[in-house]
């Protein structure tokens, strides 16, 4: 299989100038006209003769903390973590939970880059939260901006981050992975890449000879950078990571921490559409978006840019890397903001969701609390649309009832200071579906 490098280039580099992710509001973004289309429920019919990748633990279904601990501070972009995030996670059947966390807003400018107290504290809370439930808990370094732009500057106060998470978490359970740093992008290229994650696993590994350690590739982890990692060959525990967020256009239409080009709206999965996008200004004025939307109104299927082929040349590259180095491939993030019509957001989910579970690769729906929301926890419920991708592999099904009994957000809410002690999640409704 091959990619359209151009315009996936030029698709993946300008998608990259986003990924500040912030507070998720509606884009006033001008536009023309279009905007109806409506997809039809795509039936999957998954390929046979694909050798799944080796498996990441225990880890198969899972769903991302987003914007709570990675925002700049708790609570600034809508998310505080809660024991609801956690009983809903469990409640969905989920077997781990991604915590995305900016330790580097929590430790001090200069050497010894300590990491604030009362911040650890509410670490040790999300994953005691996690431990007790028996789910999985994937530590990820996120949103360190400054390491991206400036990589040699902050790379010492980035091994010191991590020497201390790694030494206050020795002794937790093998349950625990580490993620070691987020979307890499910018200046932090494949050869520096490379080069740091070398030393930040010699750090982890001098207090954490065995725990499980990911790696995302450059380029805001895309696919097709899996095949520039590089990590210790005789290091057995390492997985490598790519994020799934192709067609891009798709997926984050209107997000308004995106560019300009990327505020158009009504576009459909799969296409051709049955009416046009409705197009951003910056869109039609913008060489790659114009053509790629062009080629969505007008292709057939099989050459469809929003189509599943254009997801599954994604997988392909994961599959060939997962074979070629023997080692698990982790997607810890997919997801479809909810400005896309309902059935397509349904379609896409539930493609990627079952392509992954197909080729052995542990999946991680990206939940940012607010126009990519998967649970919502102040009504105790998942999403309808989300949960059905998830968890039902037909269009068409019941939405399958994942509720909690009580939903208490507000008491169960990541403690202030000192950790609350674990186990006061709120009682589950037994008479919901978990699959
Ligand atoms: C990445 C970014 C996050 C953003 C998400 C979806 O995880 O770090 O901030 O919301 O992708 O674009």
């Amino acid at each position: 299989m091959k990619l359209v490098p151009a315009l996936v280039l030029a698709a993946l580099s300008t998608a990259c100038v986003h990924r500040e992710a912030g507070p998720a509001s509606a884009s006033g973004a001008e536009s023309t006209g279009g905007g109806k289309a409506v997809a039809a429920p795509l039936t999957i019919e998954l390929q046979p003769g694909i050798t799944p990748a080796k498996p990441l633990l225990g880890l198969k279904r899972g769903v991302n903390l987003g914007n709570g601990f990675d925002a700049p501070s708790i609570g600034a972009w809508g998310v505080t973590p809660s024991e609801a995030h956690f009983a809903l996670a469990k409640k969905a059947g989920l077997d781990h939970v991604r915590l995305p966390v900016r330790f580097n807003a929590h430790a001090l400018k200069d050497a010894p880059y300590t990491i604030d107290a009362e911040f650890f504290a509410k670490i040790d809370w999300a994953i005691d939260a996690a431990l007790s439930r028996d789910l999985y808990l994937v530590l990820d370094l996120h949103h360190y901006e400054e390491l991206m732009t400036e990589p040699a500057a902050h790379e010492a106060r980035a091994i010191a981050i991590w020497k201390q998470v790694a030494e206050r978490y020795k002794d937790r359970p093998d349950k625990l992975l580490f993620e070691l740093l987020n979307e890499p992008c910018k200046e932090l290229n494949p050869e520096r890449l490379n080069a740091l994650h070398a030393k930040l696993i010699a750090t982890v590994r001098e207090s954490n000879p065995t725990r499980m350690l990911i790696v995302d590739g450059y380029f805001w982890a895309a696919a097709n950078y899996l095949e520039s990692l590089v990590v210790p060959a005789a290091d057995p525990n390492i997985a490598l990571s790519f994020h799934m967020y192709q067609p891009i256009l798709f997926t984050h239409q209107g997000a308004a921490w995106m560019d300009p080009e990327f505020q158009s709206s009504g576009i459909v999965f799969p296409g051709p559409p049955n009416a046009p996008a409705s197009r951003s200004t910056a869109a039609e004025s913008t060489d790659w978006t114009r053509s790629w939307l062009d080629s969505y109104e007008r292709n057939p299927a099989s050459t469809n840019p929003s189509s599943v082929d254009a997801v599954r040349r994604e997988f392909d590259i994961a599959t060939r890397v997962a074979a070629k180095t023997g080692r698990s491939v982790y997607m810890g993030e997919f997801g479809a903001i909810d400005f896309a019509e309902p059935v397509s957001r349904e379609n896409y989910l539930r493609l990627v969701r079952r392509e992954a579970e197909h080729r052995g690769i542990a999946w991680t729906l990206w939940d940012d609390g607010g126009r990519m929301q998967g649970m919502d926890v102040h009504e105790g419920t998942w999403i309808e649309v989300v949960a059905r991708a998830l968890l039902n592999d037909q269009p068409g099904g019941p939405a399958p009832a994942v509720t909690l009994a009580d939903p208490t957000p507000s008491s169960t809410a990541a403690p202030t200071s000192p950790a609350a002690p674990v186990g006061s999640a709120p009682a589950l409704d037994t008479a919901a579906a978990a699959e």
